[in-house]
């Protein structure tokens, strides 16, 4: 029965990893990733808590192991909770781990949560420590909320990995201090090159920060020793021998991680894209309400998998439209 085949794409990658965005909202406005005056989606559009269930639990019975729920910021999404202790219930059972992307702005609120339901790790964004570039880059003032959703979470035990978008003429020069104070609070940190994903007020290019740069210039100040490839993910991790702590580089301008992909995005209104570059996409939600849901969804999920590309192909050009018009608040981050 094709309903328990494990997903294989067309270049026999093993689909484990499932990105679920539970909201494309958010309570910040990063400069880089949307518009001031973003057009979210109508509240009507996006699946039920219900929904995201099912479906969640179709993607478990065919092989995927890892859920992470995105956003858009999910812990906007009030009943986000209700999500996460449902599917945690699911983990040892199918599901190995439940993890989160977030802003941070409510994790102080929500850590303890997300911990009793399983969460053990959470992904926090953060681009800098400097309360006025914090303001300038999200236009929003809230870093103080965020580093103390960043402290309670680690407090009670919930791991934080930090992401940081490098940006050129922004947070570039301070990247090494944050790389410092993740690593001197037990934090992980990735830095993540710019991508054109939807459109923005003003030019990404202007900002991309190419990070074999960085890289090189932190090497003037750190030593740092490549880590053996054992996450599967698209970071590149290295330890900073200086300060003992993880640091990768997720670079999907200048090297593409794609050969290795295991991973497939849900956006809140049930579009699967195969590729977060891509535009290949199959509808869930109408698999979802059709009057054969396990019949449906198992067959988009077969379309899904032959439909996956091999590799997106992102590049940055002064004028040029964005490779895929949605936001990343969209697809899922
Ligand atoms: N390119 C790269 N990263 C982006 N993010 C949002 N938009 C973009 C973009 N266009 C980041 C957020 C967060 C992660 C979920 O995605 O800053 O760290
Ligand atoms: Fe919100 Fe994340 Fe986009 Fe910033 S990058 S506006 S936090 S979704």
């Amino acid at each position: 029965m094709s309903c328990s085949q494990p997903l294989v794409d067309a270049f026999d990658r093993r689909i484990s990893y499932l990105r679920l965005s539970v909201t494309d909202r958010c309570d910040l406005r990063c400069s880089y990733c949307m518009p001031e005056r973003m057009q979210f989606l109508p509240k009507k559009e996006v699946l039920s808590l219900e929904e995201l269930h099912r479906l969640a639990l179709a993607f478990i019975d065919r092989g995927i192991t890892k859920i992470r729920l995105t956003g858009g910021e999910p812990l906007v999404r009030r009943d986000v909770v209700e999500l996460v202790q449902a599917l945690g219930r699911r983990l040892g059972d199918g599901l190995e781990e439940l993890t989160l992307t977030t802003n941070g702005t409510r994790l102080a609120e929500f850590a303890g949560p997300l911990l009793d339901a399983g969460v053990k790790r959470v992904n926090v964004s953060l681009d800098t420590m400097d309360a006025t570039l914090f303001e300038t880059l999200s236009r929003r003032d809230r870093l103080v909320q965020v580093l103390r959703g960043i402290a309670a979470a680690s407090a009670i035990g919930l791991k934080v990995k930090i992401n940081t978008v490098a940006l050129k003429s922004l947070n570039e020069g301070k990247i090494p201090y944050l790389v410092e104070w993740a690593h001197a609070h037990g934090h992980d940190i990735t830095l993540i090159e710019v991508m054109p994903l939807g459109e923005i007020d003003g030019e990404r290019v202007d900002h991309y920060l190419p990070l074999p740069a960085i890289r090189d210039r932190l090497e003037e100040r750190f030593t740092l020793t490549d880590l053996p490839d054992d996450t599967g993910g698209p970071a590149r991790y290295v330890r900073v021998e200086e300060t003992g702590g993880r640091l990768g580089f997720i670079t999907p301008l200048t090297n593409n991680f794609c050969a290795s992909c295991n991973r497939i995005r849900v956006t809140a209104t049930g579009q699967l894209f195969a590729c977060l570059g891509g535009a290949e996409q199959v509808d869930l939600r109408a698999a979802l309400r059709s009057d054969d849901p396990a019949a449906r969804l198992a067959e988009a999920l077969d379309t899904a998998m032959r439909i996956k590309p091999e590799r997106h192909h992102f590049a940055h050009a002064r004028g040029a439209t964005p490779a895929q018009p949605r936001h990343m608040s969209v697809t899922g981050g």
